[in-house]
């Protein structure tokens, strides 16, 4: 037989800036690259979760700073990638985890509440990209978090869902544009609690009755479930994946009933 070596599911070489990172999928996704052996950058617009995150990070035993953040400013962003390239050496992984939503009705949504979302979730991570790829080394992997509400109607979201099938057009635009060196894929999070929603989907509501029932693996989904597709697509096993969107949603938006 000849020679046979696979690249292994791995961080554990790489430096990482999650936008985002100090709340929710984002911060797992920080913590859990932390914990893989990677050293993270993890930003968002208040210092006090930048700080306490970082200590985190820290306490997980790898390499990080501490610098704020507001994806509607791309100078703070760029602001983000040199003092990560002067602290990591460099940045290999990018994930924008920011989040921002309201919920209006189609006829309803007035100009500020649309621009709010747009701005922040999808004009984000066009930002974000810009800023962080002069700052990458070949062999990058940006991972932009999008939601199922891209694909699947949820009402009262039209700026979200029109947002995040735009990250994910974005996603698939830029991988082409930024191939070879840079690999751009999404991840679609189903529904997963996080402080935004955890009142939302508390146990023994009537919304949380409903998703636990459509959704064939029975159950909402903890944060850290999200980390292991995050590894991936940003691991060289995933050297020839770029510009897809991987769902993790438990089956759900691929399931009639
Ligand atoms: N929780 C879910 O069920 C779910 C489902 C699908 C997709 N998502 C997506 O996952 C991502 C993370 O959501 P989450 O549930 O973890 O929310 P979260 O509110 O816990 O985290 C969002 C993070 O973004 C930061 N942020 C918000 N506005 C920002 C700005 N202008 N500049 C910089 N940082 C900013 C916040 O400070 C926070 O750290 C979002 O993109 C969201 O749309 C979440």
């Amino acid at each position: 037989m000849d020679s046979y070596e696979h690249t292994p599911v791995t961080v554990s070489d790489k430096r990482a800036v999650v936008i985002g990172g100090t709340s929710g999928i984002g911060q797992a996704i920080a913590l859990g690259f932390a914990a893989e052996g990677a050293d993270v950058v993890a930003t968002s617009r208040r210092e006090s979760a930048v700080d306490e995150t970082a200590t985190a990070i820290e306490e997980r035993g790898a390499n990080t700073t501490r610098v704020t953040c507001d994806v509607t400013d791309a100078a703070s962003l760029e602001d983000v990638r040199e003092t990560a390239v002067e602290t990591l050496g460099g940045i290999d992984v990018v994930v924008a985890s920011q989040g921002a939503i309201s919920r209006d009705e189609v006829l309803e949504i007035e100009d500020e509440s649309w621009d709010f979302v747009t701005d922040v979730a999808l004009d984000g991570v066009r930002r974000v990209t810009q800023a962080m790829v002069p700052g990458m080394d070949e062999n990058g992997s940006i991972i932009n978090i999008s939601s199922l509400a891209a694909r699947l109607s949820m009402s009262n979201l039209p700026a979200y869902s029109a947002a995040k099938g735009g990250v994910e057009a974005f996603t698939r635009a830029s991988a082409k544009e930024l191939a070879p060196s840079v690999r751009v894929n999404a991840i679609a999070p189903g529904f997963v609690i996080t402080p935004q929603n955890a009142e939302t989907y508390a146990e023994g509501t009537e919304k949380r009755a409903k998703i636990d029932d459509r959704t064939p693996l029975g159950r909402v989904a903890e944060r850290e479930e999200v980390v292991g597709a995050a590894v991936y697509l940003a691991s060289d096993a995933a050297s020839y994946v770029t510009g897809e969107v991987l769902t993790v949603d438990g089956g759900f938006a691929d399931s009639a009933f």
